[in-house]
């Protein structure tokens, strides 16, 4: 497999962490997509093993729910030859602060290379990387980040258009609660694309000008002549109360589907992070269309990512003593 090189930093990626978008250098970014485009080929093979991480341990954190992430994230370092444990920590034993230190601290004790890590509050896997001496990947934290999400969108859209920059991208939902939202808006910002967000104002956050974004609150109005929808789900675990009147309200006003999308350009791609929900964010035919859809697309492109991640991560690491 070639290796991608930067003229920025080497081949070496210049940070222990990932703990989020906000603050990479498009160098930075540049070289992860770079560097996850050799791996998409590598998961296409029949033979998908790897040498590379042989003799490392990576551990699977997650005090949140998860599908595609943890399980993309445990195939990525499997097939980069990793030992890799998954801990899943239900809702109901999570106890703030002390708790999650001990945990750091306790499997910090038992030597792991790489800990990803979920978590429900937004700071809450910095806070255990500042108790490490491993790397540390935020698989999520709160409505804070979800930087791999955001690498394999882009991955997904520079395959599709070849380039990020220029391009007009509408996210659209609950952009209030979305981590996804956050990281996408960093990330396309700095590859040079134009961000719009989309939401009725109860999800809409009040000082969302500052991330350099255009807000909209109309659906159509938001969609109008751009390259790519990204739809997001409505995240109810994170709300306290009532935000949308209905489900149906919802749809109607905010679901995207075939007419709506008219207002886009002709061939503009539609995603989403998943888990969807049919015909509450996104008419379930157009979730299906594999013309208009790039869902299944965006779960092939989170394994390679997860590899260049663990990748990029593990070659600054000597050992963890
Ligand atoms: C997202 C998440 O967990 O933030 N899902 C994912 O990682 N694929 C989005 C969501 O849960 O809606």
């Amino acid at each position: 497999m070639t290796t991608p090189d930067s003229d920025a930093f080497g081949s070496r990626f210049p940070h222990r962490d990932l703990l989020g978008i906000a603050g990479l250098s498009p160098q930075e970014i540049v070289f992860l997509l770079d560097l996850a485009e050799g791996y998409v080929e590598v998961s296409r093979r029949a033979e998908k093993k790897q040498e590379l991480l042989r003799g490392r341990t990576i551990i699977n954190l997650f005090f949140e729910s998860s599908t595609r992430t943890r399980t993309s994230f445990e195939l990525a370092a499997k097939r980069l030859g990793a030992d890799v444990i998954n801990m899943s920590v239900a809702w109901s034993s999570i106890k703030k602060g002390e708790t999650l230190i001990d945990t750091a601290m306790t499997l910090n004790a038992m030597h792991p290379d790489v800990l990803i890590v979920r978590h429900p509050d937004s700071g809450g896997v910095k806070l255990l990387s500042e108790k490490v001496n491993c790397a540390v990947i935020n698989a999520g934290d709160g409505s804070h980040e979800h930087p791999t999400q955001a690498l394999l969108d882009a991955l997904t859209i520079r395959r599709r258009r070849g380039s990020i920059a220029g391009l007009e991208v509408a996210v659209c939902g609950d952009i209030s609660h979305s981590r996804v939202a956050r990281s996408n808006i960093h990330l396309l910002n700095t590859l040079g694309a134009r961000v719009r967000v989309i939401a009725p104002p109860t999800l809409m956050p009040s000082a969302i000008d500052r991330l350099g974004v255009t807000p909209y609150f109309d659906l159509c109005a938001g969609l109008k002549d751009c390259d790519i929808v990204m739809m997001l789900r409505l995240q109810n675990e994170r709300m306290q109360g009532s935000y949308v009147p209905s489900i149906r309200e919802y749809f109607h006003f905010f679901g995207l589907d075939r007419e709506k999308l008219k207002n886009a350009k002709p061939d503009a791609l539609v995603m989403h992070p998943g888990p969807m929900n049919r015909g509450v964010e996104i008419d379930s035919e157009l979730a299906d269309d594999i013309d208009r859809s790039l869902i299944r697309e965006q779960v092939e492109m989170g394994v390679a990512v997860r590899m260049a991640c663990l990748d990029a991560l593990t070659r600054g690491l000597q050992s963890n003593a």
